[in-house]
């Protein structure tokens, strides 16, 4: 594989292809996904990016539709493709026959189409177990376990749109056209389980039709029992034989397939693989597994059995072990404990109410993020991890822009941003750490680094979010890799930004660790500009100060290392009192990880107008308080808004008694915590 060579994955974001794209990632391989999203959310994808740390181009479009398709091949080099995408569910295929053919052989053949103009040669197709039929038919136990040999005999429509693309990408393969195609031909037995992350998993929408997704919903209450579909089967206890397999080890699977294709060289192939255990498990065996993940007993009731059902469809996975190399590794318990946990962090899957995203500019990677409680409501972007809004009913308390766009212009004054890695001024961009000189981007007056340069984390697009409702609260992380050299910094960073959002709060900790390098410096902040007033002037805030003392500076606004007071703590601010001065809450804490600190109060804001009060605090040993008079942007004028900008000391890297505060080095953790509540 060359480094511009990508493998499309068409339903990449459905159950088995969002697995499958991670194992892609970890094996070397550049993934390109292609999905309707008509069974599964974009949030599988921002998921699997924050699992691999990395963008990969996403698609939302109909494999039916030929142009869309035609430009991804025109604009990606594609070398193979794996073809997951199709509608899967039997009972419904046999309800809307003509939708399921429709789909699924009209995108085969589309498809493959498109692939012959572009002469891509490779293919990885997900068939199914279901293509055999009742293999009990045959009057003995020849065909069990299933061999590939075994004689087909789709029982659905589903089924046999399975069988039917199997023929279909035979045929090409025999013509002349397509004698060098290599196609593999993967039969899936019982996909089950979820990514051990917690973080992937099946998401049903409805009521699910397979045994452990229905259990799982059994199992948080969702559902009241599971029906067991008869136990006069001949097994050990009467109920049914499946083939669970791991979706881990599913997806494994087709990285093998893929592996094997690319080894033959440039002959061309048509061979099917089952991919199974070759265990087979009844439905009594799976529910007393899962009883176990869980930790206690579910409701279940045994009824009739379901009609289409057979007692045993059990893979004989020899060819897969042998030709391939592959052998399914775990088992049903493994299987049974991620999916506890996929559904226990994930009880509705990725549809959490009170929480919609939007696209925010032409850029997936970039989408608005909307949190509701009550009347409470936060806005939050990828770009930055960026505060767009925070309102209480109607009134906006936070500047922010409405699109995409107004945030990457040069005018933003840093609107809502997390400023990373090293918030506020280095004086003219130069430090020394381990004895090295650094050189920083000087983007202030071509003198002092400001926020990070020109490509801090507030320029970037964060992965994530993964969203998750407990206790009344969101919990949304983003994460970010800052690359070593970007803007001068040493050293690949990690950023975990965890935000926790309740009811007219919002909390943020920062945590930031070294991937590679000796160390490197850190120092984070938050720059929302808060207006608590009615109208369009911050001016006529009261403040109440947790400190009076603040760094004095010189005449670049570096700190000449004296502490003084600005008199008193609380005053009202009016329109010849400006600010823009780092305060010092505690001298004494160089730790680089302050969240085992209280939080502290620093800021008490109020307006008699609008009657709110604001309190920031944080865990951080001091904080930047700016009333915004450089705000010259559209719609917003001086003084829109004002910032606290909980923080290390002001260019603290350059100063002997201040530096510990923010060398963060191999193995430790940087940490931070700044807390938002409105009264
Ligand atoms: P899934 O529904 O989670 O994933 C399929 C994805 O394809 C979805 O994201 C869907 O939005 C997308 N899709 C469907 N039609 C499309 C179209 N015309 N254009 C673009 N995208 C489209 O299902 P899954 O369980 O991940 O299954 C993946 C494949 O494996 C399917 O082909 C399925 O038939 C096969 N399979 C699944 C099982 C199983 O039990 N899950 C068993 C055997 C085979
Ligand atoms: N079962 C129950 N109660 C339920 C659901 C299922 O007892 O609520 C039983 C079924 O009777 C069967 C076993 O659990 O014995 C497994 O049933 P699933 O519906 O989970 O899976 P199937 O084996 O019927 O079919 C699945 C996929 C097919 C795929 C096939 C491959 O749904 O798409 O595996 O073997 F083709």
């Amino acid at each position: 594989m060359s480094e511009s060579e990508y493998i499309l994955v068409t339903g990449g974001a459905g159950y088995i292809g969002s697995h499958t794209v991670i194992e892609l990632v970890d094996n070397g391989y550049k993934p390109i996904i292609v999905d309707n999203l008509s069974n599964s959310s974009y949030d599988a994808v921002s998921r699997i990016e924050f699992i691999v740390d990395q963008h990969f181009p996403f698609f939302r479009i109909d494999l039916r539709d030929s142009s869309a398709l035609t430009k991804i091949f025109e604009k990606y080099n594609i070398s193979s493709v794996i073809h997951f995408a199709a509608l899967k569910a039997v009972g419904e295929s046999t309800k809307i026959p003509i939708d399921y053919y429709d789909n699924n052989i009209n995108g085969t053949i589309n498809l493959v189409k498109v692939m012959q103009k572009f002469n891509v040669k490779t293919i990885v197709f997900s068939s199914s177990a279901t293509v055999y039929g009742d293999v009990t038919r045959f009057g003995d136990d020849r065909y069990i376990p299933i061999p590939e040999e075994c004689p087909m005999d789709p029982t659905n429509p589903y089924g046999k749109t399975k069988y039917m693309i199997e023929q279909i990408l035979k045929d090409v393969s025999n013509s002349d056209a397509g004698s060098d195609l290599k196609v593999a031909i993967l039969r899936y037995f019982n996909p089950i389980g979820a990514h051990p992350s917690g973080l992937l998993g099946e998401n049903p929408l409805g009521i699910p039709n397979n045994l452990l997704p229905y259990l799982a919903q059994v199992a948080i209450g969702k559902r009241e029992k599971l029906s067991i579909f008869g136990n006069d089967y001949a097994s050990h206890d009467g109920t049914p034989i499946r083939d669970y397999i791991h979706v881990i080890d599913l997806a494994k699977g087709h990285i093998a397939a893929l592996n094997y294709l690319h080894k033959i060289g440039n002959s061309g192939l048509y061979r099917e693989w089952n991919l199974g255990t070759g265990k087979g498990s009844t439905v009594f065996d799976v529910y007393l597994s899962f009883c176990k993940a869980v930790g206690r007993e579910l409701p279940y009731e045994v009824v009739a059995r379901r009609s289409g059902d057979v007692l045993d469809l059990t893979a004989k996975p020899d060819r897969a072990n042998e030709e391939l190399q592959w052998k399914a590794e775990l088992g049903i318990d493994e299987a049974c404990k991620d999916l506890w946990k996929w559904t226990t962090e994930n009880p509705f899957g990725f549809q959490i109410d009170n929480y919609q995203w939007k696209e925010f500019s032409d850029d997936l990677n970039d989408r608005l993020h909307t949190f509701k409680i009550d009347n409470f409501k936060v806005g939050i972007i990828n770009y930055g991890a960026t505060i767009q809004n925070i309102q209480i009913g109607d009134q906006l308390l936070v500047c922010g822009f409405d699109n995409g766009s107004d945030y990457k212009s040069s005018s933003n004054p840093y609107f809502g941003a997390n400023i990373g890695r090293f918030a506020n001024r280095i004086k003219h961009g130069k430090f020394t750490l381990n004895g090295k000189k650094y050189q920083l981007s000087q983007n202030e007056g071509d003198k002092n680094c400001l926020h990070s340069g020109f490509n801090g984390f507030d320029k970037q697009n964060w992965y994530g979010p993964i969203v998750k409702f407990n206790d009344d609260k969101f919990k949304v992380d983003f994460k970010l890799i800052d690359k070593d050299g970007n803007d001068g910094f040493p050293g690949d960073l990690e950023t975990i930004l965890h935000y926790i959002i309740g009811y007219k709060f919002i909390e943020i900790e920062y945590e930031s660790k070294l991937l590679n390098g000796e160390s490197t410096i850190v120092n984070l902040t938050n720059h929302s500009y808060f207006n608590i007033s009615n109208g369009d002037s911050i001016d006529d805030t009261e403040f109440e100060l947790g400190t009076d003392q603040y760094l004095k500076v010189d005449d670049e606004l570096i700190p000449t290392g004296e502490i003084a007071s600005i008199g008193s703590a609380k005053f009202t601010l009016t329109s010849d009192k400006s600010f823009d001065n780092c305060f010092i809450v505690n001298e004494n804490d160089d730790r680089i990880d302050t969240r085992s600190n209280e939080l502290k109060q620093l800021v008490k804001a109020s307006h008699k107008d609008s009657k709110i009060t604001l309190i920031v605090s944080s865990t951080d040993p001091a904080f930047q308080l700016y009333s915004g008079d450089g705000i010259n942007t559209d719609g917003f004028k001086k003084r829109s808004g004002f910032c606290v900008e909980p923080s290390r000391f002001l260019n603290a890297i350059n100063q002997p008694n201040w530096s510990k505060q923010v060398i963060l080095k191999k193995d430790e953790t940087y940490g931070g915590k700044i807390k938002y509540e409105f009264k």
